[in-house]
């Protein structure tokens, strides 16, 4: 099968990856209400045909946080997606480059911030926007932040919407999560085998399989998960507003809080200095049942909007959801599956096509609702009666 749409991604991922990696992928956090809602919110909403404009020309580049996108759109942070391809937060962030777009990258990268920002800086390119969760280990935190700036990211994305992992019953499913470690051991040596091409990536080209960027914290971590199991009894559940103030001791860059829903929390992001958030309930995968961010986005837009940069993610499938996205008041979206995907199925030319992908369907978008320059986009793009 040939990809035509994002979507095709996930079905050639499927084929390609180990169900483990595949399922961690794809799934959402106990029912899994809130991630099929991200989607079906978005689709639900209707553009607004207008015809026999001139649409010559138009511009989808915004300006944001000094940096100057190609089109609206970013790679939302997904943790271990170098165990999708090989060195695969590198493979993406060139493939973001390519684009003109920018790649957050995960605290639980497999690749490290250092070899993620030399792979952009060969090409040319910027280096990855930072994402950190807050973590117990506040003088671990530090060094982190102090890495991260002293290899030229730009931005600091600060997840805020996880103070705890939220319940992956497919991860328990697949056997990727809660096992012993012989039925662990033997999951994973039974996916190697039956996916050879996989194997063959990982092992030929991708190795170390760890976190990169918290390895040296993780003592005696050999595998993926271990490093998983570190993260997940260090996330700091006293984190609150404050901490901001503590992070801004070691960061002088802008600050990008990601993971916000509520108009209450909107504002005190702007109270306590950040720079941008992220309309975002972490794709469906942590409390299940809150609402879409789509929904979301409009009433967060409304609020804070003229104070700091707000983009969103969750459920963007097609340069048609992103168009529908600025028109409720996003200045960029972001997408995490839709790169895991091309990702896992075909590295970063996938990427590339998948963002090309997002870009040819922004740009009919664009000009089959008389939209010339994102940057204008607004509520009249949509059919509301
Ligand atoms: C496999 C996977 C791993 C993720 N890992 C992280 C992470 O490490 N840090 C983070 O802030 N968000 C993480 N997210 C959430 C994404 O950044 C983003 O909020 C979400 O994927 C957006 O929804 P979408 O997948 O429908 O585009 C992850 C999402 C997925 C699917």
């Amino acid at each position: 099968m040939r990809a035509a749409s994002v979507s095709d991604y996930r079905e050639l991922a499927r084929r390609r990856l180990p169900n483990i990696f595949f399922e961690y992928i794809d799934g959402g956090s106990y029912a899994e209400e809130t991630l099929r809602r991200n989607v079906a919110d978005l689709e639900a909403i209707a553009l607004r045909q207008r015809v026999m404009r001139d649409m010559t020309k138009i511009d989808m580049s915004v300006e944001t946080l000094g940096q100057t996108l190609k089109m609206p759109v970013g790679l939302a942070p997904v943790g271990m997606a170098g165990m999708y391809a090989s060195r695969g937060e590198a493979q993406a962030i060139r493939a973001a480059t390519a684009a003109g777009v920018p790649f957050c990258l995960s605290t639980v990268g497999v690749c490290s911030i250092e070899e993620v920002a030399a792979a952009a800086k060969k090409q040319g390119g910027t280096p990855p926007w930072f994402q950190l969760y807050m973590l117990k280990d506040r003088g671990y935190m530090r060094e982190l932040l102090a890495r991260a700036k002293a290899v030229g990211c730009p931005v600091l994305v600060f997840t805020v919407d996880l103070p705890l992992p939220g319940s992956r019953y497919r991860d328990m499913r697949s056997g990727f999560t809660g096992g012993t470690p012989l039925q662990t051991m033997m999951t994973q040596a039974w996916e190697g085998v039956s996916h050879p091409a996989w194997t063959w990536d990982l092992f030929a080209r991708g190795r170390p399989h760890t976190l990169g960027t918290v390895q040296d914290a993780v003592k005696g971590g050999r595998r993926v998960t271990d490093f998983l199991a570190w993260i997940s009894r260090n996330f700091d559940r006293s984190v609150t507003w404050k901490d901001i103030d503590w992070v801004r001791e070691s960061w002088d860059g802008p600050i990008v809080v990601k993971g916000v829903l509520d108009v209450e929390d909107a504002r005190a992001a702007v109270k306590a200095g950040a720079q941008g958030l992220v309309v975002s309930n972490h794709g469906g995968r942590q409390l299940d049942g809150v609402r879409s961010s789509i929904t979301a986005l409009p009433k967060v837009a409304d609020a804070v909007g003229g104070d700091l940069e707000v983009y969103m993610d969750g459920g963007v499938r097609s340069g048609l959801d992103v168009l529908k996205a600025l028109a409720l008041g996003a200045k960029a979206c972001f997408v995490g599956r839709p790169w895991a995907w091309a990702l896992g199925a075909g590295g970063q030319k996938a990427v590339e096509k998948m963002l090309d992908t997002l870009r040819a369907e922004l740009a009919v978008a664009m000009i089959l609702t008389g939209c010339t320059d994102v940057r204008s986009a607004g509520r009249e793009l949509l059919d509301r009666d």
